[in-house]
């Protein structure tokens, strides 16, 4: 029994009174749908997730989106301005490939990764010093919803495939905009439930039958792979998602949609006025 199952209930074992028949189908993994638990069991889940992926973690991402993740990453890392602090956090940093991205392209910054799993940042540092970047990048350990540096200290703060992992996240919205300068920038690359009822049923395939088969082959814990599925179909749509971005304060907000809509890249503005 792994130590999120200790954490749950036996009612979460049962089926749900939902109305939803994707939900019902996903329970029957080892993690139920992110609908049917409390925020501080889906926070445990996370954890347990990512510490346990890590080792195939980068080769399932590319593989599960056909090298679409790098793509969605430089197009987001090519909408970056620095002007001010010349500084970039890269939040729920996981194995450090937005933080490399970035760093690559815009030679001049300094750049912070930050996540709360212990084995993605080993394996991220790992990454750092492959491509000779310690001096640039910093792994730290520490939690999206309290972001350990004071208001202002970077132009950029961003999260890939990140916030959807987090269920509070106007709140986590709130501290990237806080640790922005006043006219920086806030991104998020996400991936989206496409809202076109032919490409849905596609993509509810994959996410449904073809991930989870993929992933009992490749990863040491394939029941992560229906959270992914269960975590995307419950993500909000692009244009709710952007108006939690203003909720928390950001202006300005704008989304691209990415290969056809499975992903989205937002941006946000902190006040400048
Ligand atoms: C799907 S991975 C994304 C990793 C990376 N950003 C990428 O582009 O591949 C999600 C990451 O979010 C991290 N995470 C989730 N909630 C977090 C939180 N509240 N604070 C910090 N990290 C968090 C997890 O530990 C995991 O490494």
């Amino acid at each position: 029994m792994s130590s999120f199952q200790r954490l749950l209930p036996h009612k979460q074992e049962e089926e749900p009174c939902n109305k939803d028949k994707i939900e019902l189908k996903m329970i029957i993994g080892r993690y139920p749908s992110v609908k049917q638990v409390t925020d501080t069991q889906r926070i445990s889940m996370v954890k347990e997730i990512f510490s346990t992926i890590t080792g195939k973690y980068d080769f399932l991402n590319h593989f599960l989106s056909l090298w679409q993740d790098v793509i969605w990453r430089r197009f987001a890392v090519n909408k970056m301005r620095f002007f001010k602090t010349f500084r970039f956090l890269d939040v729920a940093t996981g194995t450090s490939d937005l933080a490399i991205q970035a760093a690559l392209r815009h030679k001049n910054i300094r750049v912070t990764g930050l996540d709360f799993v212990q084995e993605m940042l080993v394996l991220g540092k790992k990454k750092v010093k492959r491509k000779n970047l310690s001096k640039r990048i910093r792994m730290l350990n520490g939690d999206a919803l309290n972001i350990p540096f004071p208001p202002d200290s970077f132009d950029v703060s961003g999260i890939a495939f990140g916030i959807r992992n987090i269920p509070d996240k106007i709140d986590a919205l709130k501290e990237m905009t806080r640790v922005v300068v006043p006219g920086g920038q806030v991104m998020v690359i996400e991936m989206s439930f496409p809202g076109t009822p032919f490409f849905r049923r596609i993509y509810y395939i994959y996410l449904k039958v073809i991930l989870p088969s993929l992933a009992r082959v490749f990863s040491p814990n394939p029941d992560a792979y229906h959270y992914l599925g269960d975590s995307i179909m419950n993500f909000p749509s692009a244009s709710d998602f952007a108006h939690k971005m203003e909720l928390a304060g950001l202006v300005d907000v704008k989304y691209y949609p990415l290969t056809l809509g499975v992903t989205y890249l937002y941006i946000g503005y902190k006040n400048d006025s």
